[in-house]
Parts: C-alpha cells; sequence; structure tokens
C-alpha cells in the first residue's frame, strides 16, 4: 500500500518534470543547431584565409613564372586536406586557368564574388552544400587573381547530428535520475509519515518516526494539530453511535449525563429565543427572532434542557412569565425553562444598541463602519452584564453549572461569574469575527473586556483565523501566558483554552419529509408573486445589517442584467430583509440606502411589471423562509463580513432534492466549509455578477454535485457536534482540574 501510494505520489511530481525535460530538450536542440554552425563558419573562414596566406606568395612566384605544372601541383598538394575539397586560381579575365581535379565543375569564375575582395558563402551544388571562399592574390605589375577555396561542409551535418543525440540522450539520462531520486525521496516521505500516523493511532506518539528522519522542528505545529484533531474524532467517535458519527441531540444528552455527570446547563445571550408580542387587538402572538444565534442554540437547548437566560424584549414578554421572571419554552412542546431580564429603556440604549452594536459590532466587523464608544453606554454594559452574572448565580443550582455565554454583548460576564462560581465551566462563543490587535486596540476598555473574557474554561470563534487574532490580541495588551500548541492562555492560575468550533444548524432539518417537493413550491411562490410561469428566482436572506453585503447584492444583480440582458424580464431576486436594531442611524441611513437603490434597479429593468428585485423588509418565520430557500435557483449571500452566516447553511440544508446554487462571499466563516459553492469577493461586482449568472445557468448535474457534497458537510458537522465539541473539551479540562487539585491536595 505504502509504495502504491508513493509511486501515485511521486507521479504527480515526475509526469511534469518528464513534460518539461521534454519541452526543454525540444528548445534546446535548434537553438545549439543553429550555435554550432556559426561557430563551424567561422572556422572555416579562419581556415580559408589561412591557406590563402600560406598559398599567396609561393603561388605569386609561381604565377610569375608561368610554370604552369608546378602551379597544378603546388594546389594539389594543400587540396589533399581532409576537408578542403578543391582549390581553384582564376584571372582577372574572368577565366579558371588553374583547378585541382575535383574542382566542381559548377563552379566557375563567375560563381566567385569581385575579384578584389575577400568572400566566404555557403552553396548547394549537385553533390551537396559547400563552402565558396575567396582571396584576392595581387602579382608584381598589378594584375590580380583570385583564388578559390572550396571547402566540404558535409561533416557539419555529422557533427549536428552528433550533437542533437548528445543533447537528447543527456535530457532523457537527466529525466530517469531525477524521476528515481523523486520516487525514492517520496518513498521515504510517505513511510515515514504512515509509520508516524500509525504510531499515534497506536498510542505511541508521532515524534519518534518524524525525529528519526530529522525533520521533527519542521512539523511539530502540524503534529500538534494532528495530534488535537485524533484525540477529538476519537472521543466525538466514542459518544455517537457505533455505525455513524453523525451527532444527534441523543448524543448530546449521553455526553451531559457521561462526561459532565449531567450538570446543569444555562445559556446566556441579549436575544431571546421566543419573543412574545401584543398584535392590535389584545392577543398575544410569540414568535422566533431573525437570529444566526437562536437558530444554532435553540435546538441544543432542546436537547440538553436548564435555562437560557435573555433579554425579554417582547411587548408582551412579562405578561407570559410567572413571579420569577421564567416562561417554559418552546410555547407547543415545552423543554427548557426561559427566564428573562427586564432593562429599561436607558440601559437598553446604552448596553445594547450603544456599546454592543455602535461600538463592538463595528469594531469586529471590518464594514466600512466607525465604531463609536461613550462611557455612558460602557457603564450601562458593565451594569447589565452584571445583572445577567446575579441572574446565572441565582439560576445555578450547584457550584459547577456548565454556562454557556453567547456573543459580544457578555464580554464582562465569565469574569463577574468566575469570580462567585470559581468551580463553574464557563464556555464562552463568540459569534462574530475577532479583529487584528490594532483594530481591537481602538476600544478604550480593551483590557477590561479581556480580562473578562479569560474567566472563561474555553473561548470559541468560528474560525482558526478568529482564534488566532484573539491570541494576539492578548498577547498584546494583557499580562499572561500563552502556550501556542495546546492554544491555552494562563492569567492569575486561570487556564483558558481557545479553539475554533464553526457553529452549525440543526441536522436533519426539523421540517425534513413533511414538506411538497420543490416544483410544487416553486410554482406555487411564482404564482403568489405574480410572476410569470417558469421564471428564474435569487433569494437573499438578512437582518437589514450593513455588514451583510445587501447593497452590493443589488448592484451585482444590475450588473448581471446589464451583460446579460437575455436574462432581463426572466429573473427576479427576492430579498428578505429582517428589521434590526432600527433605532440607529447607521442602520435607518442603510435602509434608506437599499430601499433606494431597489427602486431604481426596478425602475430601470422591471417589464411588464415584473420587478427585477422584491425587498421583504420584515419578519418572516423561520417556514416561510425555507419555501423560499426551496423555490430559489440561486442563493446569495455576500456579507462583507461575517462570522460564519448560517443562512448559507439553511439554504443547503433546504435543498433535499440536490438543486440549486448557493453564491457565497469569501468573508464568511461559512466559506471555509461549503467549497462547492460560488465563491465570491462582493466587493467586485462583475465577479458576483457572473456568479449569479453562473448559478442561474449552471447544469443540473453540476448543481447536484455541488449540492450533494455541502449537504454531506453540513449533516456531519451539524450543530449538536459543535455543541458536543465543545463540552467534551469542558469536560476535559475539568478532568485536568481535579486531577491538579487532587496532585496539590496528595503533595
Ligand atoms: O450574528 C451576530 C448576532 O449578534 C447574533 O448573535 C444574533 O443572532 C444576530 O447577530 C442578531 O442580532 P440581534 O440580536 O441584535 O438582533
Amino acid at each position: 500500500m505504502y509504495g502504491f501510494r508513493s509511486l501515485k505520489l511521486s507521479l504527480r511530481f515526475v509526469v511534469p518534470l518528464v513534460v518539461t525535460l521534454g519541452l526543454l530538450a525540444f528548445a534546446v536542440v535548434p537553438l545549439v543547431d543553429k550555435l554550432n554552425l556559426h561557430w563551424f563558419i567561422r572556422d572555416m573562414d579562419i581556415r580559408s584565409r589561412l591557406i590563402a596566406n600560406t598559398l599567396h606568395d609561393p603561388l605569386v612566384e609561381l604565377l610569375q613564372q608561368g610554370n604552369k605544372a608546378k602551379i597544378n601541383s603546388l594546389l594539389l598538394r594543400y587540396s589533399r586536406d581532409e576537408r578542403l575539397l578543391a582549390l581553384g586560381y582564376c584571372s582577372d579575365r574572368g577565366e579558371l586557368l588553374y583547378r585541382t581535379p575535383t574542382f566542381p565543375k559548377s563552379i566557375s569564375c563567375s560563381s566567385a564574388a569581385d575579384i578584389n575582395t575577400e568572400s566566404s558563402k555557403i552553396i548547394q551544388l549537385p553533390e551537396g552544400a559547400v563552402n565558396l571562399a575567396t582571396h584576392p592574390v595581387v602579382l608584381e605589375g598589378g594584375t590580380a587573381g583570385l583564388l578559390i577555396l572550396v571547402h566540404d561542409t558535409s561533416f557539419m551535418e555529422r557533427r549536428s547530428a552528433d550533437t542533437r543525440h548528445y543533447i537528447i540522450l543527456l535530457f532523457i539520462v537527466l529525466g530517469i535520475v531525477t524521476s528515481l531520486v523523486t520516487v525514492f525521496v517520496a518513498h521515504l516521505s510517505w513511510r515515514g509519515w504512515m509509520e508516524g500516523v500509525r504510531a499515534m493511532l497506536k498510542g505511541e506518539g508521532l515524534l519518534k518516526p518524524f525525529s528519526v528522519q530529522g525533520v521533527n522542528s519542521e512539523l511539530q505545529p502540524l503534529v500538534s494539530d494532528l495530534k488535537t484533531l485524533m484525540r477529538s474524532l476519537d472521543a466525538e467517535r466514542r459518544l455517537a453511535d457505533d455505525s455513524s458519527i453523525t451527532w444527534s441531540p441523543e448524543t448530546l444528552r449521553k455526553l451531559l449525563h457521561k462526561q459532565l455527570t449531567g450538570e446543569k446547563v444555562i445559556v446566556v445571550s441579549n436575544r431571546e429565543p421566543y419573543i412574545h408580542t401584543k398584535k392590535e387587538h389584545g392577543e398575544i402572538e410569540v414568535h422566533r427572532p431573525a437570529s444566526g444565534l437562536v437558530t444554532a442554540v435553540e435546538p441544543v437547548m432542546r436537547a440538553c434542557s436548564g435555562t437560557w437566560i435573555a433579554h425579554g424584549s417582547g411587548s408582551a414578554d412579562r405578561e407570559t412569565v410567572d413571579a420569577n421572571a421564567r416562561v417554559m419554552v418552546p410555547p407547543d412542546k415545552p423543554e427548557y425553562n426561559l427566564r428573562r431580564i427586564w432593562l429599561t429603556k436607558e440601559e437598553e440604549d446604552g448596553y445594547y444598541y450603544g456599546f454592543s452594536n455602535e461600538g463592538f459590532w463595528p469594531l469586529c466587523h471590518i464594514a466600512h463602519v466607525r465604531p463609536v464608544f461613550r462611557t455612558s453606554d460602557w457603564e450601562q454594559y458593565v451594569k447589565i452584564n452584571q445583572r445577567f452574572a446575579d441572574a446565572v448565580i441565582a439560576e445555578a443550582d450547584s457550584e459547577n453549572p456548565i454556562v454557556l455565554v453567547q456573543d459580544y454583548h457578555f464580554a464582562l460576564l465569565p469574569g463577574m461569574i468566575r469570580r462567585l462560581l470559581p468551580k463553574a465551566i464557563i464556555i464562552t462563543f463568540w459569534h462574530i469575527p475577532w479583529p487584528n490587535p490594532e483594530s481591537f486596540g481602538i476600544c478604550p476598555w480593551r483590557e477590561e473586556l479581556l480580562k473578562g473574557m479569560l474567566g472563561s474554561t474555553i473561548i470559541g470563534f468560528h474560525t482558526p483565523y478568529h482564534c488566532k487574532n484573539f491570541l494576539e490580541t492578548v498577547d498584546r495588551y494583557l499580562e499572561t501566558r500563552i502556550e501556542h500548541e495546546s492554544s491555552t492562555i494562563s492569567r492569575r492560575g486561570q487556564l483558558t483554552m481557545v479553539e475554533n468550533y464553526p457553529i452549525s444548524i440543526q441536522w436533519p432539518p426539523p421540517w425534513q419529509g413533511m414538506v411538497p417537493p420543490v416544483e410544487h413550491t416553486r410554482s406555487e411562490i411564482v404564482a403568489e408573486l405574480g410572476l410569470p410561469e417558469g421564471h428564474l428566482l435569487g433569494i437573499g436572506v438578512d437582518r437589514m445589517d450593513y455588514t451583510k453585503g445587501i447593497l452590493e447584492r443589488f448592484n451585482a444583480v444590475e450588473r448581471m442584467l446589464e451583460l446579460h440582458p437575455e436574462l432581463v424580464g426572466h429573473f427576479t431576486f427576492i430579498q428578505i430583509a429582517a428589521p434590526s436594531r432600527s433605532a440607529l442611524e447607521e442602520y435607518q441611513a442603510f435602509e434608506a440606502r437599499l430601499r433606494g437603490l431597489d427602486k431604481r434597479i426596478n425602475q430601470r429593468f422591471s417589464r411588464d411589471g415584473v420587478p427585477v428585485i422584491i425587498l421583504k423588509a420584515e419578519h418572516h418565520e423561520s417556514d416561510q423562509v425555507n419555501r423560499y430557500y426551496r423555490a430559489a435557483q440561486v442563493c446569495m449571500v455576500t456579507s462583507l463580513h461575517d462570522g460564519m452566516n448560517l443562512v448559507a447553511k439553511e439554504f443547503v440544508a433546504s435543498r433535499d432534492d440536490e438543486r440549486g446554487v448557493l453564491v457565497l462571499s469569501q468573508f464568511t466563516g461559512a466559506a471555509n466549509e461549503l467549497y462547492e459553492a460560488l465563491i465570491v469577493n462582493p466587493y467586485h461586482v462583475e465577479q458576483t455578477a457572473e456568479a449569479l449568472y453562473h448559478g442561474l445557468t449552471m447544469p443540473e448535474y453540476e448543481q447536484q454535485e455541488r449540492m450533494r457534497s455541502m449537504r454531506t458537510q453540513v449533516r456531519d458537522f451539524n450543530v449538536f457536534r459543535w455543541a458536543g465539541r465543545m463540552l467534551l473539551d469542558a469536560a476535559r479540562v475539568r478532568q485536568r482540574e481535579k486531577l491538579a487539585a487532587r496532585i496539590g491536595r496528595e503533595s
């Protein structure tokens, strides 16, 4: 097996190498031929001149004596040279007076140059190519003649052919030797790798085989990544069913009972999973907010039970809770407690709108909106974090609960909880990007925020890149010890692990097997929107937020119609934009710009009442959104910067027909996982426009291949696995702490 793999590996090098050498040989041979010819002619000229000079004086003497016999014998003697074919002498009247017997008949004095000049040229005779050189001979008394030297050039042909053969042979030998060395080295490396991985699987450690080969230090980071991966895969496999590694709510429950002895789970987030609102006539309705956080965490909470603490923001929230501000949810099948925290308008303005969304949000999303930091907002932020911390303490029924802190609204919370519950497992998950240290440094309270976060047992980000930024930020602004190999930060005896846990969605999706076929839904939606039959649809689903790249998306739709006018009147883009943070000026300005752009594009490209863009700036429940996902040919996610973006994964999950194309911004965490999407830079309008066009015209077989692969990814890395991985890591940290405490007691 080694042999076969390493052979395959080496073939990847050998084939291009052989092709390159072949091409080189092909280019080099004519070049060398040309050079050879040039050198030969130069040598022959030098030689002709030498012979002519040597012959000149005796020839002049014999010519003056008129001694024909001696002249003939002189010429004959010199023409015995191997390469000199013949010699002749022309008078100044152009008569060939003397010639050796080998002198070609087809050469006459008129073929030679001017009698007074030296010349040399290659001429083609019936017998073959020869070099014809002439040299003036000056007699006393002023009369002149011309000595003609005819050189055989056939040896040049022979030499060229020999050189060609040698060069080709040289390239062949070079090719064989390089290929052998490549195959040999590849074989050795492959063996080393395989032995290393095997040793690790056997628990012997990877370093031994590598260190034997002396490449230990270069591969060290890779080795530790591999070790971590193997450890977590191993733990995950042990928890999931033996037959498969698909994570389910059941796997999560098992994990809580086995690894964490059934500790109570407390989730803390700003946004609540169920909002009760009062309608016009006083009836109360409940809805799920448009929030990636809620989409991901809610199924986890249903699996784990426990308490979810969140801001009660609905107009009927107070009416639907008990005396302790608790209500069991989901309303139709209660499984966990929702504990609501009340905020005054002033507190909400400062903590949520102000510090969180005018400060932190633009600070972490590099999307060209300046962060604003006010002391009054900061004070509210500190105060509300403390209020949530108090609620956590009140909800905890042991000294070591598992607290899942969600997002940038609660950077101080981990530290506050840790002070009162030192043994708690605090897992903080950051749902948005983490910027580089310079950008983060803008925040006047950067040290306080970082210290607060380091109260966590684990801090999770979506991508390794965000983890790296965070570690560098801590390194820049705090006194800590950072272990890069284990990705841990140690500060004042508190150890925090920083890991990437790409968030995901529930799999299988809750509606699976309960919705009509895609074709049916598509016809329904097209009819509902008053569009012609067979009309092409694009879909975008976001909160009304400047980071989502909705303006850029509309521009791309417009550009696509400019570039492909045949689609005008045959394509409509539906944009669902859930109202969000609309109390903030920046969000109001964004909405106004979006509406303006929507209007302009529609005026330009709508035909016969068929709009190009349908902007639905209102809340949609998840089943409604799902219908649009299923009806559309293309889904566009063009965020300018996004932690993960679960719309991308929801679209993929919705397409059980294995059709539909995802156009996905390279600036989303999802782009690290969904490689088969059409990945775009949303700032590049033509690229995004062409991706949209490509999506609308993509052959079905290609759609299927791409979609199938993305569905496998979302299925295998679902949200239960996301939560499970964090809980497993937390269990490991707790284990380590227990061990350390025992060792401390015994020593
Ligand atoms: O994606 C970041 C995030 O804050 C999520 O945590 C949340 O789901 C979403 O934005 C919605 O924001 P908000 O809760 O402010 O409406």
